[in-house]
């Protein structure tokens, strides 16, 4: 089965993750995270149902490291080990996405007024 029915399906539930090994992500260290989450997934007894898998870029390099969760997807980005053992003990095991890691669009620059319309005259 794939995909959380509530609580008593999430507790069921199968998950895919994809953490991101791209060209942003991998130099901010999302490849030493692999180790965290399969560890995390094996201590919390969910290695039957989460399935991990190492992908190419996710297209938000600017938030990296990231990972989806599937189904959802959810998106989680600016990951730490903190962060995936508690996506794990929460979102892989109960079923409750993780606020505090979800990504979040960054205000690139503050908003500018808009011009007033050119007249040309001939
Ligand atoms: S390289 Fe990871 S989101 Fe692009």
């Amino acid at each position: 089965m794939y995909g959380p029915e509530g609580d008593e399906g999430a507790e069921r539930a199968g998950y895919r993750v994809h953490l991101c090994f791209g060209p942003n992500c991998s130099p901010r260290e999302s490849r030493a995270l692999l180790p965290v989450l399969e560890a995390a997934v094996a201590r919390e007894g969910l290695a039957d149902r989460v399935e991990i898998i190492a992908t190419s870029c996710r297209n938000r390099c600017d938030y990296g490291p990231s990972m989806n969760v599937y189904p959802g997807p959810t998106f989680y980005n600016e990951l730490t080990a903190e962060a995936i053992d508690e996506i794990v003990r929460e979102h892989l095991k109960k079923g409750q996405p993780v606020t505090r890691w979800l990504f979040r669009p960054k205000l690139l620059r503050p908003s500018v007024p808009s011009r007033k319309p050119r007249h040309f005259s001939r």
